[in-house]
């Protein structure tokens, strides 16, 4: 039996920390509500202590939603848990989540901290944030760019506290796969009491690298759960995108082996509702949820489609939420393309002359015209058949 992978999403959390994507409390409702219809597993709702519209947030998605686990981030401190706390009290299942910065940087600079009391703040605030729920996930924020042996201390000490996740955090999208893959193995390898916690990952895409980061994380280092948002909203170049990592998953499932509960057809009409809410635009060539993510221009690609799909899908537009792949006319597409469409609007034409007719007219429009529409070929055979 493949073992399960959560899905931890945080658009509501870190994807809002896009400059401009901030969301209503309405919006983030409707967010949510599609979260819970496509099963993630866990739902990371605001920042509780951040603002008063956070808090209401994370209120009323905690008495609305019901399958998913509801996760408020809060910093190391007792005011920021109870804020946590007093926001999730509704919810069936609630977690905390709680960090506190392990870099040598962030500690020295940031916090001005030294690290024993970083070390000493990160177990008082797990074994505080225990009161509240027996669920409470822990983030060495920039845990990538930290120190071996004192992660080890701190993470061996937090879990000590009765942290239950323990998010590896890439804060700043420095890692590479395979560094940042063993970096998880060899402290799950030194930490004595490793196996009492799930480990988690957490990447950032400034390199490009969060998706490949994060799979390592989980083939390399055993992380069994990713941090990710729709669209890979997030903070600068954004986080883990979770359409990425469930199609994957999937469509390697001869090399990942892995359970997901996620309905990935629910993946289409997420990506747009995100997008409509922020007004982010997704980029047509995204993968996955970009307009021509399942979208065949070149005759060759288009002929062989027609022939059987697996030529060049590897994956089923209609499994993530798409009507349909599509078949875009233009320049590069054959007669097969061509009379596939007549075919679909319906025109018959009488004889393989007046295709070969009907073809060489639309070739020439597509010279002129880089996307060929339905109602332009209406067009150009309705003259084909006025000229005879
Ligand atoms: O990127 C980060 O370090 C975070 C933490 C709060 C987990 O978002
Ligand atoms: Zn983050």
């Amino acid at each position: 039996m493949a073992e399960k992978l959560i899905i931890f999403d945080t658009t509501l959390r870190d994807g809002e920390q896009s400059p401009g994507a901030s969301m209503t409390r309405d919006e983030k409702i409707r967010i949510a509500k599609q979260l819970e219809r496509m099963r993630v597993d866990v739902i990371e709702a605001g920042f509780a202590a951040a603002s008063q519209g956070d808090f209401e947030s994370i209120k009323a998605i905690s008495s609305v939603i019901k399958d998913s686990i509801i996760c408020s981030l809060s910093r190391a401190n007792d005011r920021d848990i109870a804020r946590a706390a007093e926001a999730l009290e509704s919810a069936k299942r609630k977690r905390i989540h709680t960090f506190i910065a392990t870099s040598p940087l962030h500690m020295e600079k940031k916090l001005r901290m030294s690290p024993e009391q970083v070390l000493e703040q990160a177990k008082l605030a797990v074994r505080y944030a225990r009161k509240f729920t027996d669920d409470v996930e822990f983030s060495p924020e920039d845990g990538s760019r930290s120190e071996m042996d004192f992660l080890c201390r701190v993470i061996e000490a937090v879990i000590s506290e009765g942290a239950t996740t323990i998010n590896f955090a890439d804060t700043v999208g420095y890692g590479v796969p395979e560094l940042y893959g063993n970096m998880l193995r060899t402290l799950r390898e030194r930490i004595p009491n490793s196996d009492k916690a799930i480990w988690s990952v957490h990447c950032h895409n400034d390199l490009g690298m969060a998706v490949a980061n994060s799979l390592a994380g989980v083939t390399i280092g055993g992380a069994r759960q990713i941090e990710c948002t729709i669209n890979g909203l997030g903070e600068r170049a954004g986080n883990t995108a979770l359409e990425e990592i469930v199609m994957a998953v999937r469509t390697r499932k001869d090399y990942f082996n892995f359970e997901l509960g996620i309905d990935a057809t629910q993946i289409v009409p997420a990506s747009k509702l995100v997008s409509q809410i922020t007004g982010f635009n997704v980029q047509p060539n995204k993968a996955v949820v970009g307009a021509n993510a399942f979208a065949h221009a070149s005759g060759i690609h288009q002929d062989g489609i027609l022939k059987a799909r697996d030529t060049y899908e590897i994956m089923r537009a209609e499994d993530v939420g798409w009507t349909a792949n599509k078949i875009v006319l233009g320049k590069l597409s054959g007669r097969n393309a061509f009379k596939q469409r007549l075919e679909e609007l319906g025109i018959a034409l009488e004889s393989e002359t007046e295709v070969n007719a009907a073809f060489a007219r639309f070739k020439e429009l597509a010279d002129r015209k880089s996307e060929i529409f339905d109602e332009d070929i209406m067009a150009l055979v309705s003259d084909e058949q006025q000229s005879h």
